[in-house]
């Protein structure tokens, strides 16, 4: 197994093989976190630290689910958003810890690059979970898998990312990793929340949802990020619904046998209709909370076995 770098920051350092290496890694977890006793020894003895500086539900249980699965000591720290005062702040939280000489740093904050910084000033392997508008490769990587296992491979397929690109780290890693991967990407939403310059990325960009979705196989739709608007850059959640949310009809453009995905947090009736994000015929969400946990735990065996070989022995 070729995994060159010492942490998981971004899609950006990431190679195809890697990506793969990582998907086939997590095929094996699957199996492990549907079986009766969810439980191996890969990381016991070695302490995980998760540092959320930035609200997370399904991230913040996915990264602490799989490090427990794998035997880990796994800490939540809770850092108080009123303690987020950025640059000497956050190095020195990352030496105090790094004090304290965990293996594995789980990080998300809300300033892009902040991940990055903290992961020079520490000894141990630190996991991306989000970073600003940068990057969020778990995310990009649990939602490979997805794709993989529903449609039989990862490349040459048609994805729309449809909605608040312009705000999202989801968006950005996995432009990045499926563009890697070789496959044809659109993206649909607004010219406000689209990124300027973005069609020099090999994509291709929309601004109506009908037309963007023809013959997709695969629609991913993304949270208006109104936490990181500071401004009007929609009309309204109703206009925005009505040209830009999902549903039944306009999903009709798409293949017929299209998988929908969204990384949740969902806005039932703002990007996506409510029966449709349940409906089982179509809609994978809840295979991406599953697949999120098993890409997890592939990564951070990974990163360990990058750092101590010894220990690469012990697999499920
Ligand atoms: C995303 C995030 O936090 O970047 N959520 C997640 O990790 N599942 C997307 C979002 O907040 O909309």
């Amino acid at each position: 197994m070729t995994f060159r770098s010492r942490h998981l920051l971004g899609i950006e350092y990431l190679n195809p093989d890697e990506i793969t290496s990582i998907l086939d890694k997590a095929d094996q977890y699957v199996e492990l976190n549907r079986s009766n006793i969810k439980h191996s020894e890969v990381l016991s003895g070695l302490t995980q630290i998760n540092m959320f500086f930035e609200n997370s539900t399904r991230t913040q249980a996915s990264f602490e689910l799989a490090g427990k699965r794998l035997g880990a000591d796994v800490m939540n720290m809770a850092m108080e958003a009123s303690s987020l005062k950025k640059g000497e702040t956050l190095i020195d939280t990352a030496l105090t810890l790094n004090a304290m000489h965990p293996d594995l740093l789980v990080v998300r904050h809300p300033n892009s690059g902040a991940v990055n910084l903290l992961a020079e000033k520490v000894n141990c392997a630190v996991l991306n979970a989000g970073d600003g508008t940068h990057e969020h490769p778990t995310q990009a990587l649990l939602d490979a898998l997805t794709i993989r296992r529903a449609k039989g491979r990862l490349h040459r397929l048609s994805i729309a990312i449809c909605g608040d690109i312009l705000h999202s780290r989801v968006a950005r890693s996995n432009i990045l990793l499926l563009g890697k991967m070789e496959n044809r990407i659109r993206l649909i939403g607004p010219k406000t929340l689209m990124p300027t310059g973005i069609s020099d990325f090999g994509v291709e960009v929309f601004d109506d949802l009908r037309e963007g979705l023809k013959d997709v196989d695969v629609v991913m739709m993304l949270r208006l990020q109104k936490e990181r608007m500071d401004g009007g850059f929609v009309p309204s959640e109703r206009e925005y619904y009505h040209r830009f949310g999902l549903d039944k009809n306009k999903l009709s453009y798409a293949k017929k046998d299209a998988i929908v995905m969204h990384p949740g947090p969902m806005n039932r009736g703002v990007e996506i209709d409510g029966t449709l994000a349940d409906d089982i015929n179509h809609s994978v969400i809840q295979e991406q909370v599953e697949m999120g946990v098993a890409v997890r735990m592939a990564a951070m065996e990974l990163l360990i076995n990058a750092r101590h070989p010894k220990k690469s022995a012990d697999t499920i």
